[in-house]
């Protein structure tokens, strides 16, 4: 009710464009409350998730030559987008906890890496405080996808805030959701400069030339209208009341799910906060036939969140020949097959559990103990 008075309010002003409204503006108010509610200094409301994943590269000054790390089980955007910057996506194993694994972040670095990008799949949280001494100690810009993790913490501070800079898809799948959308959120007051300065081609117009640091480039448009800064805004204010339910219902889950032979709830990097919930078991056959039971997806049936399935990719195509990252791979990494068997064998082992949070904690808990007969037989 609360997205569609909003929506209502911009509409019947008829004040679309975010810079006609200003600071009183949903878009401006959503940034400010965002900044306030994960406790960071910097946020830019973007039209899609795998735009702020470019802008922050960019931002952090990733380009051609530059390898990124990135995992091999995400959403393709993750991968996708160094390849738009003119960087080339390097794929690190998954781990057991579905989220990279830093000892083969260690094995992945070359001479030419220059960013990691952990993503948190599935409200899962990635390893941040090992990925953050590694970068750390290699001297790597740190851009995380906290895209399916909204709102979800990681030892007490918000999935996406821990990096150099944090990305979010607000699309429709997500925990906050404006039909399309996302944000860059950041500390480093340059690198913001130039996430605003990539994301909107006419920045230097709108505002005065000396309010920047950083020299104007050429660049693109981002920019989200007034009708998505109303959605933002309104869901934002429902999203930890969101995570607590999620939360709450998992706990449920868990206690119906565990002690099964053969089967354990996938490992997580911070069990105390945990949201998302998964199901590891020890053969592909088991998980393949409890898959479709209930709300169970397996991993490796789940498309383009597999690199396997990412064509573009695997292909190392461009819009434009010239442009294709792969011309400027210092290791000559064009013919390299993208392989990663660790993680086809972990996603092959691994469901995914939608957890259901509708109605009384009684009617949580029959969903669950379906799910474990499922399971048992
Ligand atoms: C992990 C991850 N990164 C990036 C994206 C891209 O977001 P968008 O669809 O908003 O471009 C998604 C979207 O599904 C995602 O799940």
């Amino acid at each position: 009710l609360s997205e569609w008075v909003a929506l209502t309010k911009v509409v019947a002003t008829n004040q679309l464009l975010r810079y006609e409204v200003g600071p009183t503006g949903y878009t401006n108010r959503f940034e400010a409350r965002f900044a306030q509610q994960f406790g960071v200094d910097h946020v830019l409301a973007v039209n899609s998730g795998t735009n702020g994943l470019i802008a922050a590269l960019a931002a952090a000054q990733i380009g051609p030559g530059d390898e990124v790390l990135v995992p091999a089980y995400t959403w393709m955007s993750t991968a996708v987008a160094p390849m738009s910057v003119g960087a080339v996506p390097v794929l690190v194993d998954i781990d057991e906890t579905l989220t990279m694994d830093p000892d083969d972040i260690l094995r992945k670095i070359t001479p030419q890496t220059k960013a990691i990008m952990p993503v948190h799949m599935l409200n899962l949280v990635c390893d941040m405080d090992r990925i953050v001494a590694i970068a750390r100690e290699k001297g790597l810009r740190i851009i995380e996808d906290a895209s399916q993790a909204i709102g979800v913490r990681y030892r007490g501070r918000p999935a996406g805030t821990i990096g150099d800079l944090g990305v979010f898809s607000f699309n429709h799948h997500k925990s906050l959701s404006s039909g399309e959308g996302g944000a860059v959120i950041t500390n480093d007051s340059l690198a913001f400069e130039r996430v605003r300065m990539f994301s909107d081609v006419a920045v230097f117009a709108r505002e005065a030339k000396t309010a920047f640091q950083t020299p104007v480039f050429a660049s693109f448009n981002f920019r989200v209208s007034e009708l998505t800064g109303a959605l933002m805004y309104t869901q934002l204010r429902k999203l930890e009341a969101w995570i607590a339910r999620l939360q709450w219902a998992r706990h449920i889950f868990v206690d119906e799910l565990q002690d099964i032979p053969g089967v354990r709830i996938t490992p997580h990097n911070d069990p105390e906060n945990a949201v998302g919930l998964c199901l590891t078991f020890d053969n592909a056959d088991d998980a393949q036939r409890f898959a479709g039971h209930g709300s169970a997806i397996r991993l490796i049936d789940s498309g383009v969140h597999v690199f396997t399935n990412w064509l573009p990719v695997n292909t190392k195509t461009a819009f434009h020949e010239k442009m294709n990252a792969y011309n400027w791979s210092v290791r000559g990494l064009q013919g390299e097959p993208m392989t990663s068997d660790r993680t086809l064998d972990i996603l092959s082992r691994s469901c995914r559990i939608i957890v259901d949070t509708r109605g009384s904690a009684s009617r949580v808990r029959k969903r669950a103990r379906d799910l474990r007969y499922a399971i048992t037989g």
